[in-house]
């Protein structure tokens, strides 16, 4: 057709009669979420509400292999639509029927349904599928650890398409049923609560349900060899913990670190406010890498973590991401400093707890270690940038930012901010810019100023002295 030829309205009008009405205005999903960080993550016109995961995995040929049922509503009429995903899939169905697809890229898969799908309809899909997630590599990398006797998921910023289909965003958080089965003798780790467990010719089946929104990438698989501890936290959560049984000498220190979650929790409670989910633990994989992450109900721990005896700083640094990371979610990756400038600080307020230097010792500490022309301050914990994103700027220059308000605003208008934005925000999402506003709501003072020095200039700001001595 030509366009330029047609006045507008005989334009529509010759559309509305060359194509059925019905068919109109159907076009495809975006193949993105809308992150500029990571422009390929999550995707447009849908919202999922539940993923039910069945999956099986063998970890000598590291062979993963299963459905998954994804429950959605359509948020625009849609001719087709994108999963973020990596492994070989053999079936796609929507809504019952057998769906075309193909893959683009690397982790990208594109439906297309056999009937065009109306807005603000219910949506399911079906995608069977199998692979060895060890050999997907996107831009080269894979965030799936393969162990010596199974495999792990645990990445931030995603994970989940090395393992399962998904829109993988924060800002499209679900409800989770993984059902996992492993040879006897080997474990399958997941979040929330175990529902149970039975075994067959062979195989033992693990039934996981994570009942609270729960972003894709803090959706974890662990599958090997455990010894596990449970037990019931005093407000009666189930607390769920797995050590590998390849740690050697770190063991100890790992579950004297682990064992004490419970207590963390409770702690953190007191600042915090109430635990947002309903189980908790922790699990030590046997891999190599050395980080954690907050993965939600049950952080995964490098035995790397424990290489010098007890950590409980980690365990409290994970655990206070359940409330500022995990309830309260990222809008955008660009608002990690809500997760990491809090989990960093909330390692600051247990070692003041513990009278081993409060906060503001810490802060000065830190404030002091760095330069004036440390490249540390050239990175901005407000907007860091994808390839800075877990700079260590943004944990400590992070918390700094942290500390710079409760001087600002002092300690009871700042433990009150504390407890309220994990109560507001609650199982939602929220960036940079609503946690100034929330905080200048709760304080009624003008913080721009103060966040703009600590979290976004690009040079040393002056020291966040404590209100005190600033006189
Ligand atoms: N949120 C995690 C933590 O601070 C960071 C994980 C970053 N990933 C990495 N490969 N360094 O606990
Ligand atoms: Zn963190």
């Amino acid at each position: 057709m030509h366009r330029r030829l047609l006045a507008p309205g005989v334009l529509a009008a010759s559309l509305l009669l060359a194509i059925p009405a019905s068919a109109a205005n159907f076009g495809p999903g975006a193949p993105g979420i809308g992150d500029p960080y990571y422009p390929a993550s999550g995707n447009g016109g849908y919202d999922v509400s539940h993923y039910d995961l069945r999956l099986k995995y063998q970890p000598r040929t590291d062979l993963l292999e299963g459905t998954a049922t994804i429950l959605a509503t359509t948020e625009q009429n849609l001719s087709r639509f994108n999963l973020d995903f990596g492994l070989g899939v053999s079936e796609v169905r929507v809504n019952g029927k057998k769906a075309k697809f193909s893959k683009e890229g690397d982790q990208e898969l594109v439906v297309t349904p056999a009937v065009p799908l109306e807005k603000g309809r219910a949506l399911s899909v079906v995608v069977r599928y199998a692979g060895k997630p060890s050999e997907l590599k996107v831009g080269g990398y894979t965030a799936w650890h393969r162990t010596p006797d199974g495999g792990v998921a645990a990445q931030e910023p995603d994970s989940a398409v090395w393992w399962f289909p998904s829109n993988d965003h924060p800002l499209d958080k679900a409800t989770y049923d993984v059902s996992v089965s492993v040879p006897d003798g080997t474990q399958a780790i997941s979040n929330g609560v175990l529902q149970s467990q039975s075994s067959k010719l062979g195989w033992t089946r693990y039934n996981w349900r994570s009942n609270k929104p729960q972003a894709s990438y803090l959706t974890t698989l662990a599958v090997g060899r455990f010894d596990i501890t449970t037990d019931r936290t005093a407000d009666g959560l189930p607390v769920f913990n797995a050590y590998s049984k390849d740690l050697g000498d770190h063991a100890g220190a790992a579950r004297a670190s682990i064992e004490r979650t419970a207590e963390v929790a409770e702690y953190l409670t007191e600042v915090f406010g109430p635990y947002p989910f309903n189980a908790l633990g922790g699990y030590v994989p046997n891999v190599t890498s050395g980080y954690a992450l907050e993965t939600q109900t049950r952080p995964f721990y490098s035995p790397r973590q424990f290489a010098n005896g007890a950590n409980i700083s980690v365990v409290v640094h994970e655990m206070a991401h359940q409330w500022y990371g995990d309830s309260v979610a990222v809008k955008g990756w660009k608002d990690i400093w809500i997760n990491e400038g809090f989990a960093r600080y909330s390692q600051w307020l247990w070692s003041e707890k513990e009278g081993e230097g409060t906060a503001q010792e810490l802060a000065d500490y830190v404030y002091g270690t760095r330069a004036a022309d440390d490249p540390f301050w050239t990175v901005a914990p407000g907007d860091p940038g994808p390839d800075n994103q877990f700079h260590v700027a943004v944990y400590d220059r992070g918390a700094l930012a942290v500390q710079a308000l409760r001087n600002e605003v002092g300690d009871e208008d700042f433990f009150k901010i504390l407890k309220g934005w994990p109560a507001t925000f609650a199982h939602g999402n929220a960036s940079v810019g609503d946690f100034v506003k929330y905080a200048e709501k709760v304080s009624g003072k003008p913080l721009a100023e103060l966040f703009d020095t600590w979290l976004y200039e690009p040079s040393k700001p002056d020291a966040p002295t404590a209100a005190e001595s600033r006189i």
